[in-house]
């Protein structure tokens, strides 16, 4: 098993919430991650899903230093990096990099691309002109991109190769680990495929990990080495791919893998979904007990245990390498839901 690159530890973050234009008081602070523990070793792509608002990006942010934790640490090999300043401060976001989900975000729509890839190099002083200008072209040959696209400008480019530039931008300064944030979700599927093979020959080209981030869990299956899985700022469930897809023991991981499309139209047709009742609870309020208890189906078929209303579920490890945030996960795991689910979704995977 390889080594500990970066490890997360009780990290929150919590957004402060204002009202009022002249005097903005603070009314209340959304919990966007609150009390999340992991790790990321070297060379791996550990996978993050959960539906909307969970508190992804928020985390992903977080880890490459666009966010102030409130809480918590963040170590990279073992040294303190939200606390850190300065040139040490430099030099761990230069190995922390983020690449997201719509490249406008990070090129400026009035720079050639070979400026925006560029820009990080400036900003480190890497380099005299010259030399930038040609580690600039030979990124852009790492990313499958010509050379002679280095000047053109982002309109001029697919969304494709725009997400390749990004990328090329992200490795501008040969970052350990890339938080990849929906960085698929938005271009075509055959375009997916391109680029999630892109990130694989990088990884093993440059010993890159990723954290890969997605709503989507077919995708995030298809690219990841481990998988933990985010709920109303919390992870609920961290495994390997292959076990958390063939033995789910999270409800909340089930109700997702239930949701994953199917191929096979004729199976598709047949099958049930688990609809969670409701949208999730706000992150302003989240509510008592186990977070997940006034969506889950599990509770109603045990007969609804009062310890779901009113215990918070810690993250405890069931396995080697298996962890999972739910009083009865045994039970989840065994219910005739989470086979059905398995068996439509997961089992042939
Ligand atoms: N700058 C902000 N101000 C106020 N609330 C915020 C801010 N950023 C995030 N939040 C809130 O924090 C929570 C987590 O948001 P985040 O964007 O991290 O979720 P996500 O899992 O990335 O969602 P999505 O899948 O839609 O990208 C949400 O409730 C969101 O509304
Ligand atoms: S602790 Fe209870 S409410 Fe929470 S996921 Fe498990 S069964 Fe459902
Ligand atoms: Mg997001």
């Amino acid at each position: 098993m390889s080594a500990t690159l970066l490890s997360v530890e009780a990290l929150r973050v919590h957004i402060p919430v204002t009202r009022g234009v002249v005097l903005r008081r603070t009314t209340g602070v959304v919990r966007a991650v609150d009390g999340v523990t992991l790790d990321v070793r070297e060379g791996e792509t550990l996978g993050l899903v959960g539906e909307s608002g969970s508190g992804k990006t928020t985390l992903g942010r977080a880890i490459v230093g666009l966010v102030p934790p409130t809480a918590g640490s963040i170590r990279l090999r073992g040294v303190e990096v939200s606390t850190l300043s300065g040139r040490g401060a430099r030099r761990a976001r230069s190995e922390l990099q983020m690449v997201f989900q719509d490249p406008f975000a990070s090129l400026d729509p009035r720079w050639p691309i070979a400026r925006s890839v560029e820009e990080p190099l400036r900003l480190h002083r890497a380099g005299d002109r010259r030399e930038r200008r040609e580690r600039v072209l030979e990124l852009l040959e790492l990313v499958g991109l010509s050379r002679r696209m280095a000047d053109r400008y982002p309109h001029e480019l697919s969304g494709g190769q725009r997400q390749r530039v990004g990328l090329a931008r992200a490795l501008a300064l040969r970052p350990a680990l890339v938080v990849a944030d929906e960085a698929v979700s938005a271009l075509d599927v055959s375009i997916q495929a391109q680029i999630l093979n892109l990130l694989q020959r990088l990884q093993e080209e440059l010993g890159l990990a990723y954290l890969f981030i997605a709503h989507d869990l077919a995708v995030v299956h298809q690219i990841s080495d481990r998988i933990a899985v985010m709920y109303l700022g919390q992870i609920v469930e961290l495994s390997p791919g292959v076990d958390l897809y063939r033995e789910p023991m999270h409800p909340y991981t089930v109700s997702l893998l239930s949701a994953n499309p199917v191929p096979d139209p004729s199976v598709e047709a047949a099958r049930e979904r688990i609809v969670l009742p409701g949208d999730p609870p706000s992150a302003a309020a989240p509510p008592p007990g186990c977070r997940f208890h006034t969506r889950c189906w599990l509770r109603e078929r045990l007969g609804d245990p009062e310890i779901c209303r009113t215990l918070e579920p810690l993250l405890r490890e069931v396995g080697p390498g298996r962890s999972v945030a739910c009083h009865f996960a045994d039970e989840a795991a065994a219910s005739p839901v989470t086979r059905r689910a398995v068996d439509l979704a997961g089992g042939r995977a």
